[in-house]
């Protein structure tokens, strides 16, 4: 691979600017100063330091995306905005969100290219948790709550596996909570919240499995995984 390619892949900046800083003498390979940006490495073997940092050529991606409402979660669609839309330096990486939410839902999604750690995070076997931030027209009383804990019927096969729910507020037509499932049915805490007599006016996800919405992230911007929110993610696919 030429060596202003494999900058380029690490996002270091466009080609020009990176063809520009190998000339000034800023890029090293296998400790060496490299002055020729079709300089042919070898991506796997060699080592590149850029500004005297070292730069491992990735080419497995993980991105944490605050999503805005108004956008579908798919990765193509005739007539949405797509929330990979919001991703337009991460394009031609054959990216894909982890899961759905629905286009009026906000908060964590996880965008990735490796398919192994998707495939693990939405398995049903695996009962990952997701906690989603909830506002509700309508009260849930003790038995609502009982019924959201214990499993719900909302028309499918089965019920709903046992959810958490914790009650952060509660007026008298109106109440806010913290929901946390372990499943991914479509609709699935509208729905529920429908069978309990209530119905969801705004819904965010803030987790899923080890990962947390940064809350610094401004809602329709997305930042790479720190090193260990992905070997906490990797860990739990892997159990
Ligand atoms: N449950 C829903 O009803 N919608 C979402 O977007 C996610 C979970």
């Amino acid at each position: 691979m030429r060596l202003d390619k494999y900058l380029c892949d690490m996002q270091l900046g466009t080609r020009s600017q990176i063809r520009e800083a190998v000339k000034k003498g800023l890029v090293t390979v296998n400790g060496g100063l490299v002055k020729t940006p079709d300089f042919k490495l070898d991506e796997k073997k060699d080592t590149v330091t850029y500004m005297g940092e070292a730069v491992a050529y990735q080419t497995l991606y993980y991105y944490m995306l605050h999503k805005p409402a108004g956008y579908v979660t798919a990765t193509q669609d005739s007539r949405e905005p797509t929330v990979m839309e919001l991703l337009p330096h991460a394009s031609g990486k054959a990216l894909s969100p982890v899961g759905r939410l629905d286009k009026d839902t906000e908060g964590l999604l996880l965008i990735t290219n490796d398919g192994e750690l998707a495939h693990n995070l939405l398995s049903p076997k695996k009962h990952v948790a997701k906690t989603y931030y909830v506002e509700c027209d309508g009260r849930l009383d003790q038995d609502a709550v009982a019924r959201l804990e214990r499993g719900v019927d909302i028309g499918d096969e089965t019920p709903t596996l046992p959810a958490k729910v914790h009650l952060t507020a509660q007026s008298k037509n109106a109440c806010r909570m913290e929901l946390t499932i372990t499943e991914g049915r479509f609709h699935q805490v509208k729905r529920m919240v429908q069978a309990v007599g209530a119905t969801v006016t705004y819904l965010k996800r803030l987790s899923m499995g080890t990962l947390t919405l940064d809350e610094s992230l401004e809602k329709g911007c997305y930042r790479p995984l720190t090193e260990k929110e992905l070997a906490d993610l990797k860990r739990l696919g892997q159990t």
